[in-house]
């Protein structure tokens, strides 16, 4: 871990979202802690007021025991004067300490609240910003699940914080009062001490591997678990639920085993706590006691001793626990940097133009590019759509049609030759002008939580539901939509799973005709639909086309005869384009698919094995 954050500006590693570099205990890394004091500054006041309220919190509560055993000598005086001072004395430490520590909670829980706040929101903006080449490499659920539990243990260690200073100070406290009021004693007493951190030393390293294997455990069993769930048609469609479950209650067996272990070791520390505060209240009862009799010492201070020995350890045990939740917040911090660390590289330039072309065109010119830059998956393409042209791409699976429009979109940087958009490379432009001239609709539409309404509107804002619905109509999804129990208003499930494909089809067009852009860029979805939406989506497919430049990744016979020229592709290489009629003159992979007279170009068993054999042809 401690290499990455040396580099930090380095590119994104594929460990993020795996396994490795899964460390629940982070070493104290300076670096890591003033990146994360950035982050209390503005809450500053808040936190000196807590560090206050705590001190003055710790020293009631120091005082304490030293009150009684003042009151505990008044009544053995029989002196009623000073026992009813002890008595408002104590009173006055018992108010003070339980309105400091309040007053300390308070803060601490708010501050706390009000860092991890700005945490979620830099992580929140960052991902949107995080280039799509970082998303590919990266185990996106893995990474979000984890990051989750970082921001708890960030929360946990914020709360924690100004506690451990209080704790520090009673510790210290304490073994100074007791010093101080018998030196013999004292020390005697804090012979106990090595002793504690001894064993704790010798207890540590075990604790450190069992938790280690319990979160492990933990982590595999919640993601098969995620697994099924997300998965759960295709596991009763293909009959696994047996051996699903067979191997889901394997990783449940360990995980339980892992917890039980974990929580053994970590409870085995609180007998031996027990243990030697046992020891060194003996120490005071016997070598106290016998300092009584001899006069030595007022059984006052030996009662106040007893009290003190007795605290002695919360603050030990507490200020264990604190380092631990130090170290998984070190761990869980050194993560979120290392996110937020990745590199915006799809970003725009100082001095990006704002692109507003009516009418633009779009065009590669010998564009090579590979998702790993090592290998290339479009060759020198070249080719250009005409302001309001339609350009069918086609070409077999696999073959780079949606990578080209990942790029005319600019998810993605080229390694060689140039996208224009209206003339401008696209790296030169502004992304939002970009993604405001470019309207993109997917292969399988995103529908997002909310209400039909909103989901056409989508960021269109101001488009009054006049515009939506007048959308709606003029891609024929109108009628089914008022068929909804509450029609434009009728809430969408998860990701629009309460409609079919075909009409989430018309829902997406309906959202690209109110955004209204320039240039349209459509992947036609593959998945069979009935005859009848099949209709309504051609239709709707020409009032979108009217008047904008268009690149459609077409599948359908239908749309690729209607389109103006068609770029064949093949392997990442243009094989031909042309119009139809062009391209049926000639004898190329065209001309076969097309009379090969499928429904789909998709069905041609040539089109997806038989590169070697056009490659020859050509
Ligand atoms: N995100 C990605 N990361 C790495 N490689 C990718 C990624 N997306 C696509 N590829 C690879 O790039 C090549 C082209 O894929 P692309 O998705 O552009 O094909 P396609 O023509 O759209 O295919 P289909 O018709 O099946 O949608 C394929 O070899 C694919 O394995
Ligand atoms: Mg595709």
């Amino acid at each position: 871990m401690s290499e990455a954050a040396a580099a930090p500006k380095r590119a994104p590693r594929a460990s993020l979202g795996s396994p490795e570099g899964d460390d629940v205990f982070g070493a104290f890394d300076p670096r890591v802690a003033r990146r994360f004091l950035a982050y209390l500054k503005p809450h500053r006041r808040s936190f000196i007021i807590a560090q206050v309220a705590v001190l003055f919190s710790a020293a009631g509560q120091l005082s304490m025991p030293l009150v009684i055993g003042w009151v505990t000598q008044s009544v053995i005086a029989h002196d009623v004067g000073r026992f009813h001072l002890a008595l408002a004395a104590f009173a006055v430490a018992a108010a003070a300490f339980a309105a400091m520590f309040f007053l300390e909670e308070w803060l601490s829980q708010r501050l706390a609240n009000r860092v991890i706040f700005d945490v979620r929101r830099h992580m929140f903006a960052h991902f949107q910003d995080i280039s799509l080449s970082f998303m590919d490499k990266t185990h996106v659920g893995r990474l979000m699940s984890r990051l989750q539990g970082d921001v708890n243990s960030l929360q946990e260690f914020l709360e924690n914080t100004t506690g451990a200073v209080g704790d520090f100070v009673q510790l210290i406290g304490i073994a100074v009062i007791l010093v101080a009021i018998d030196v013999k004693l004292g020390l005697l007493t804090l012979t106990v001490l090595p002793a504690l951190i001894g064993l704790r030393a010798i207890w540590l390293p075990y604790s450190k591997v069992a938790f280690r294997l319990a979160r492990d455990a933990s982590s595999t069993a919640n993601s098969a678990l995620a697994e099924n769930i997300n998965g759960v048609r295709t596991v009763q469609e293909t009959r696994r639920e047996a051996l699903n479950f067979q191997l889901y209650a394997e990783k449940a067996q360990e995980n339980f085993r892992a917890q039980a272990h974990a929580a053994w070791i970590s409870q085995i520390m609180i007998p031996t706590v027990d243990i030697l505060t046992g020891v060194a209240l003996g120490i005071v009862v016997v070598v106290g006691g016998s300092e009584v009799l001899n006069s030595h010492l007022s059984v006052g201070v030996m009662v106040a001793f007893v009290f003190y020995v007795q605290k002695f350890f919360d603050p030990v045990r507490m200020l264990s626990m604190q380092y631990t939740i130090m170290q998984r917040a070190m761990a869980a911090a050194h993560r979120i940097f290392e996110v937020l660390d990745v590199p915006v590289t799809i970003a725009d330039r100082p001095d990006a133009r704002v692109l507003a072309v009516e009418a633009p065109t779009v065009e590669f010119r010998h564009v090579t590019f590979g998702y790993d830059p090592a290998r290339p998956i479009l060759h020198d393409v070249s080719f250009q759509v005409r302001p309001r042209e339609v350009v069918a791409l086609v070409g077999p699976t696999g073959s780079g049609k949606t990578s080209i429009i990942s790029l005319t979109h600019r998810f993605y940087d080229v390694d060689q030759g140039q996208v224009l958009v209206g003339g401008v490379d696209v790296r030169d432009v502004s992304l939002d002008s970009l993604g405001r001239t470019i309207g993109m609709v997917l292969q399988e539409p995103f529908l997002f939580t909310g209400t039909i309404e909103e989901n056409i509107r989508y960021n269109t804002e101001g488009a009054s539901l006049e515009t939506i619905v007048a959308a709606a109509r003029a891609v024929s999804a109108h009628d089914f939509i008022m068929r909804l129990p509450e029609g434009y208003q009728t809430p969408l499930g998860q990701r629009g799973r309460n409609l079919s494909m075909g009409q989430r089809q018309l829902i997406s067009f309906a959202r690209a005709l109110v955004a209204d852009p320039q240039v349209l860029i459509l992947d036609e979805a593959t998945a069979n639909i009935d005859s009848f939406t099949e209709q309504a989506i051609q239709k709707a497919l020409k009032v979108l086309f009217a008047g904008r430049t268009c690149m459609v990744i077409a599948h359908r016979l239908a749309t690729i005869r209607d389109a103006d020229r068609i770029v064949v592709l093949q392997a990442g290489r243009i094989l031909e384009q042309g119009s139809h009629d062009e391209l049926m003159a000639t004898d190329g992979l065209y001309r076969h698919l097309y009379t090969s007279a499928h429904a789909s170009f998709d069905d041609e068993a040539v089109a997806a094995t038989g590169d070697a054999e056009f490659a020859t042809r050509t």
